[in-house]
């Protein structure tokens, strides 16, 4: 694993491996793509202010989230089907994530069920990401699945009315490999080909509102995440119906095209809920430790990757997983050396500034 030195590495290397099919899958965004390339873009465009001279030995990169301890700011964010990456998926994923100390999140579309991923890691941190069906008591039945396997939180995808409009997919006729299954449902599984979006959009209520949390809060103990938030009133919305979390979020800029990359939506979030006790995470476009260190700065709890696991995963497995992680821990341990930053609890706003700043 040693000569893959960053995650575009393990991008490359995943990407040469991978069948076309699935590839495209797993890189595509909506439509002409284009929050998908900002969401890299509007990373770059922000600078890093290093503090020189701060006496600084070593430094500590642990933190919490929603009150468990994580070994550092970055976590799994959920992505479907894991097992077209890698025969082990899921149970791979959540291994590594156990192995390093950080968190994982299970997407409900999984082609491991909540109980073998929870089997294969017991000791890892673990999230389940689900959507609302218009069967509440199948939704309650995985919801009450997940809290019995020992996941720490709920996490409701909020900005998935329909799935987005993914051109390669359709192009491919994209489907899950028939020797995997939707390990969630039973029923899901018997669902081939474009079906399987079709019975997702048929099965999934659209009709759902901030309303639907009050039902959610009274049938979990668990706390709850929205995640796909864009917009500082939705994340008010959101606290006041209960959620204890806002993950912002484009979906990996595969729901709709032209909304704005997730580091820019961040500030105007973190404004919104600063009153409340709420914790702001993000995800989309992070591929290096600079950029979660641009996202801690900018008021985010924690940062999540979705992709960059998936090309570990098709890589190697677990070790590609952690490959990936320790590239990214690596980088993040240098950032905060050099920035002059001792903790998590050490960052200021000031640590960043906006690339026109300079341009004046
Ligand atoms: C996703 N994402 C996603 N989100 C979710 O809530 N449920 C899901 O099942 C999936 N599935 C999924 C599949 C694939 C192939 C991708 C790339 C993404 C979105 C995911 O949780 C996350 O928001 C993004 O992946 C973050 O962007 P990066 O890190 O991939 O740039």
């Amino acid at each position: 694993m040693d000569k893959y030195i960053s995650v575009k590495d393990l991008e490359d290397a995943a990407s040469e491996s991978l069948p076309k099919a699935v590839r495209e899958y797993y890189k595509s965004g909506a439509t002409e793509e284009y929050t998908l390339a900002e969401n890299r873009r509007a990373f770059q465009r922000l600078r890093i202010r290093p503090k020189c001279l701060v006496g600084l030995k070593n430094c500590d990169l642990s933190t919490t989230v929603l009150g468990e301890k994580v070994t550092m700011p970055l976590g799994i964010s959920p992505t479907a089907m894991q097992r077209m990456a890698h025969p082990d998926g899921e149970t791979a994923n959540v291994k590594a994530a156990g192995a390093e100390g950080i968190i994982y999140t299970l997407s409900i579309i999984a082609t491991s069920s909540i109980e073998e991923v929870a089997e294969a890691a017991p000791n890892a941190l673990k999230w389940f990401q689900f959507y609302i069906y218009y069967d509440r008591e199948v939704t309650r039945k995985l919801l009450l699945r997940a809290e019995q396997a020992g996941y720490k939180a709920l996490v409701l995808t909020v900005d998935t009315p329909a799935f987005g409009i993914r051109r390669a997919d359709i192009r491919n006729k994209f489907a899950l490999p028939r020797h995997l299954r939707l390990a969630n449902f039973d029923d899901l599984s018997k669902i081939k080909g474009s079906g399987l979006s079709k019975y997702m959009t048929n099965t999934f209520d659209k009709s759902i509102t901030w309303d639907d949390i009050k039902w959610l809060k009274s049938v979990t103990k668990l706390p709850i995440v929205a995640k796909g938030i864009l917009r500082g009133d939705d994340a008010v919305k959101a606290v006041e119906a209960g959620c204890s979390g806002i993950l912002v979020s484009n979906h990996g800029a595969r729901q709709l095209d032209g909304v704005p990359s997730t580091i820019e939506a961040l500030p105007e979030i973190v404004e919104a809920v600063k009153n409340y006790d709420v914790e702001v995470y993000l995800d989309g476009g992070v591929t290096t430790g600079t950029d979660v260190y641009k996202a801690l700065v900018l008021g985010a709890k924690m940062v999540f990757v979705g992709r960059p696991a998936l090309w570990g995963l098709a890589v190697g497995g677990q070790d590609g997983v952690q490959r990936m992680l320790s590239i990214f821990r690596n980088e993040l341990e240098y950032t905060f050396q050099i920035a002059g930053t001792p903790t998590v609890a050490d960052i200021t706003k000031d640590m960043v500034r906006h690339e026109s700043a300079y341009s004046r």
